[in-house]
């Protein structure tokens, strides 16, 4: 097995590689004068099983960009097998077309990957599960919901607390993890009226004198889950605690956050996390290392990877 990584989170690469007590493959991802991008794995890689460690976060072009490159520095120099290890799918959220004469850029990128060489994709936590289908190659997708779970039962009480969605769409994620804690779950009813605003419409279900877990998949600006707990504050609920698969945190999302009633946003590391959140007061990053350790390792040797979620 081969452990090859981009730029976008070299500390995950590392963690992933000491999980598995394999280095990371040498290899060089740098830029010429001009911002192309120059790419040259330094060992041999011939009839290997490649993972190619890369979450196409910010800047997501950027990071796209060095991924296709380096499957097809991997496949040139003639990798036995190669996976695209993306622990975060930038591009996910654009999944259908919201209008007339608008991409879905999801299964553009996905086409990019496929046609640059990967054999296999493994991720964790896509936008949408039917995002799998966009890849006409094995795509594994991951949950982050076990390490949230055994965190959540050394912090929080079932019997006092409630599984909050910050909208509609993520009602499926989280009531399986209502379901898992045996708590209750509550939805905010969410209208987005334009790009990058969201508005709390109202509370479906009931909060009042509890501790509300909001989980979801990603946090960018910051302003789903800053109206959604100021919307649960107001119904009653005693405190307001997000656990986010994808912390992208665009622009002021960190100082919003900061500033807002929000207890706590946990995340996990699958994008680096800047300085800014590693030094937030409210902010804290959980690993998921190990689990995408477990899954390449798994993987490498064709054992079943779904049964780590059983
Ligand atoms: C939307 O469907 C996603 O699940 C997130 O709720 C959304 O991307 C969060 O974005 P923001 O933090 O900018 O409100």
């Amino acid at each position: 097995m081969k452990l090859v990584s981009g730029n976008s989170n070299p500390a995950l690469a590392e963690a992933i590689a000491t999980y598995l007590n394999v280095p990371l493959t040498k290899c060089v991802v740098r830029r010429f004068a001009d911002m192309e991008i120059f790419v040259e794995i330094q060992e041999n890689v011939r009839g290997e099983d490649v993972f190619i460690i890369q979450s196409t976060s910010f800047p997501a072009n950027d990071h796209l960009m060095e991924l296709l490159i380096l499957i097809d520095a991997v496949r040139r120099a003639s990798g036995r097998r190669i996976t695209a290890v993306m622990p975060y799918f930038g591009y996910a959220r654009q999944d259908r077309k919201p209008g007339p004469r608008t991409p879905i850029s999801a299964k553009l990128v996905a086409n990019l990957i496929t046609h640059a060489g990967a054999d296999r994709v493994l991720t964790l936590d896509l936008h949408a599960g039917q995002i799998q289908g966009f890849f006409d190659i094995p795509t594994d997708n991951l949950f982050a919901a076990p390490v949230m779970i055994r965190d959540i039962g050394d912090k929080f009480d079932a019997n006092s607390s409630v599984v909050v969605s910050p909208d509609v769409g993520g009602v499926v994620r989280a009531r399986g993890l209502a379901k898992r804690m045996g708590a209750p779950l509550a939805i905010v009813d969410k209208r987005r009226e334009r790009a990058g605003e969201s508005e709390v419409m109202h509370i479906i279900g009931d909060v009042e004198g509890k501790s509300c877990i909001m989980i979801d998949d990603i946090v960018d600006s910051g302003g789903t889950l800053c109206n959604a707990a100021d919307a649960l504050l107001a119904q009653g609920a005693t405190d307001v605690t997000a656990y986010i698969t994808h912390g992208v945190l665009s622009g002021g999302a960190v100082a919003r956050i900061t500033a807002s009633k929000l207890k706590n946003l946990i995340i996990t590391d699958t994008i680096q996390a800047t300085e800014a959140i590693r030094v937030s007061k409210n902010i804290r990053v959980l690993s998921i290392a190990p689990l995408m350790g477990e899954a390449v390792g798994r993987t490498a040797a064709e054992k079943s990877v779904s049964s780590l979620f059983y």
